[in-house]
């Protein structure tokens, strides 16, 4: 049954049968944008550790959510760095606050785009944890309070879909029942369901300003090692109401991505976190690795172990590789 009958290599002869056969392609359907947004005016300010991303004031982020739109990508997932940040985050459900401000502009300038919002409290909280602290320790349920206000408070504002990435348990279901007694039943949320606890952030706290000011997140986040558990997790948030779970990193945690697909029958979103975004951009401006082959084949990657949805600082340059018919 083998040798010389089959012959794996017809139909790898031409770029035309290998197209055909084909088993995997990212789509821009696929591909969510994160986004920095901050107070100001005119302000579009290159973040040190993620080149080619930026903070942006309300007015640029607008202009910036046009050529998103005009490259086909579907959706971004925006972030905010407030004016000031206390022990509560309150910044975080302020009606005035920075994303609230963003997403009505966005949505009222771009209505067809799919706005969706982080939402957490490290980046308002002045001791940088996604939680409320006493004695040292990140209390899970005073927490959850201020997470579903803050969920409510972004789709006031318009947000199509909240995401909550604090990892405080059962925030999920405190953010459902928030929007339902809103009459925002029909606003969906994708929940970072399995988000470890991953050095690979650190990028994105250098440009979000929220590092924890003590401690870590092993308290919340989940530890790297563990894959048994994340049945726990997702299930508990299916449960709870989330409507597209997501794994957090995305590359070191391919074997997460399969599992979670296999296993359950929502949609699946994995996060190419920004420490794996600057490994690949570090590398390839030294001239060390080609990036659009890099990109191309990470994100392929990460389609091919299951994600349906996958949020990457690369999704401009993908998708207009995807439209030039590059890819
Ligand atoms: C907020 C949040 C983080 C990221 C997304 N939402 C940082 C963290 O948990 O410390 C990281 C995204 C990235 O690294 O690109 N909790």
């Amino acid at each position: 049954m083998g040798y010389p009958i089959h012959r794996p290599r017809r139909l790898r002869r031409t770029e035309t049968l290998r197209c055909m056969v084909r088993e995997t392609r990212v789509d821009i359907d696929d591909l969510i944008y994160p986004l920095f947004v901050t107070h100001g005016e005119g302000v579009k300010k290159e973040i040190e550790s993620m080149p080619g991303n930026y903070h942006f004031s309300v007015d640029t982020l607008v202009e910036e959510l046009g050529e998103v739109e005009a490259l086909g990508i579907p959706a971004v997932m925006l972030f905010g760095i407030p004016k000031s940040k206390d022990a509560h985050g309150s910044e975080a459900y302020d009606p005035e606050g920075i994303i609230q401000e963003a997403v009505s502009a966005a949505k009222s300038a771009h209505p067809g785009l799919c706005v969706i919002t982080d939402v957490c409290l490290c980046e308002y909280t002045d001791h940088g944890h996604c939680g409320v602290v006493k004695d040292g320790e990140i209390e899970n349920d005073p927490t959850l309070a201020l997470l579903a206000k803050t969920a409510v408070s972004h789709v006031r504002a318009g947000a199509d879909m909240v995401a909550p990435s604090d990892m405080m348990d059962g925030r999920v279901a405190a953010i459902r029942s928030a929007l339902d007694r809103e009459g925002f039943e029909q606003f969906p949320i994708m929940s970072y369901a399995a988000k470890y606890a991953s050095a690979f952030y650190g990028p994105f706290r250098a440009a979000a300003q929220s590092t924890p000011q003590f401690g870590d997140r092993r308290s919340y986040q989940m530890d790297p090692s563990n894959q048994r558990e994340v049945l726990r997790e997702v299930q508990l948030d299916i449960d709870e109401g989330a409507d597209i779970v997501m794994v957090k990193p995305a590359l070191a945690y391919l074997d997460v991505i399969r599992l979670v697909r296999d296993t359950f029958p929502v949609p699946v979103a994995a996060y190419n976190v920004s420490g794996e975004f600057a490994m690949v951009k570090g590398a390839a401006q030294r001239g060390w690795v080609d990036e659009k082959g890099i990109v191309i084949e990470l994100l392929t990657g990460i389609k091919r172990a299951g994600a349906d949805l996958i949020l990457t600082y690369f999704a401009k340059d993908m998708a207009a590789w995807i439209k030039e018919g590059t890819v």
